[in-house]
């Protein structure tokens, strides 16, 4: 039985929703409190028992390589005033190995995944958007590791989400369900509203085979303009089954604004040391702002 050892993490994207402290650094790199996202989705990936990951990274995005680099001066001075609980924090701590690869021109998610081809080989492997955090007992791309190991196909996660924002997803049309698992009729990449087949909506987790690579080799042009990955999935899907998976725990939104302010007042919430502040502080708005209405 092939093993899934691999990960990609697209992180080239031009973010221009956050557009412009995007200039200039990554998206990824923005902090939820005190990490930025892209360690909550490496933490995911090392806890369900990925061995390598493969940042695919593009212009303007050295924090990322930076970020999990050692960094010698500062490790120094924390241990020259003792810090060692923050030493801890900054130390590559894991047995995981981090590579990089460039995407030299951001031409859809499909492409960025085809980037990382030769690193991958002829191996079944994950995928892991930074613009999703998953918070669940078992991680979430392990909840998909499991599925793919009783099924040997590719799994992709999904949850709902309401029908006004099925336009902002790739849509899959389930045929049968066992348990939590799908089979699925057709994938669809961002469908007009009024047209999505379901409310099921993939959600940055999948694990495929590397068959993916036949459809993706071909490069072709799908919703706004880009190489997408759901395209590819739908294809594959004709050849061997794709399954969708409705994994289970809180995914957070961070690629856009509101969700991204949302899930830092969620996550600062679980810190023991900001959490009695933090909530008095959000009571007092509510009672401001309805003052003021
Ligand atoms: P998004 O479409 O959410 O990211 O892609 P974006 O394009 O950077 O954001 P906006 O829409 O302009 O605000 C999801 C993930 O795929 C990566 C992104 O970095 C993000 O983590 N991505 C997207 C790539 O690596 N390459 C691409 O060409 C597109």
């Amino acid at each position: 039985m092939r093993k899934v050892k691999k990960a990609i993490i697209p992180a080239a994207g031009l973010g221009t929703r956050f557009l412009p402290v995007t200039k200039a650094m990554p998206k990824e790199m923005l902090p939820i409190v005190d990490k930025p996202t892209i360690q909550y989705i490496v933490e995911e990936a090392i806890a369900s028992g990925i061995e390598d990951i493969i940042i695919v990274t593009g212009k303007g995005k050295r924090a990322i390589e930076d970020h999990f680099d050692h960094n010698f001066e500062l490790e120094d001075n924390l241990v020259k005033k003792g810090k060692f609980d923050l030493l801890e924090k900054v130390k590559d701590s894991s047995n995981v190995d981090i590579h990089y690869i460039r995407q030299k021109d951001p031409k859809g998610l499909g492409h960025a995944v085809w980037c990382a081809r030769k690193f991958i080989g002829n191996e079944p492997f994950a995928v892991l958007l930074g613009d999703d955090i998953v918070q669940a007992e078992t991680p979430g791309l392990k909840q998909l590791i499991n599925q793919y190991k009783e099924t040997q196909c590719s799994v992709v996660g999904v949850q709902q989400v309401e029908e006004n924002e099925t336009d902002r997803y790739g849509i899959v049309d389930p045929i049968e369900k066992k348990g939590r698992r799908y089979q699925v009729k057709q994938f669809v990449e961002k469908p007009k509203l009024g047209t999505a087949p379901s409310n099921l909506a993939i959600m940055g987790r999948y694990v495929l085979t590397p068959e993916i690579f036949t459809f993706l080799d071909k490069h072709e042009i799908g919703a706004g303009g880009e190489i997408q990955l759901t395209d590819a999935i739908q294809q594959l899907n004709e050849i061997q089954n794709v399954f969708a998976y409705d994994f289970e725990g809180t995914r957070y939104d961070v690629g856009e604004k509101l969700g991204f302010i949302t899930t830092t007042i969620e996550m600062a919430l679980q810190h023991d040391d900001l959490r009695g502040e933090l909530l008095a502080y959000l009571e007092n708005v509510v009672v401001r702002e309805k003052i003021v209405k």
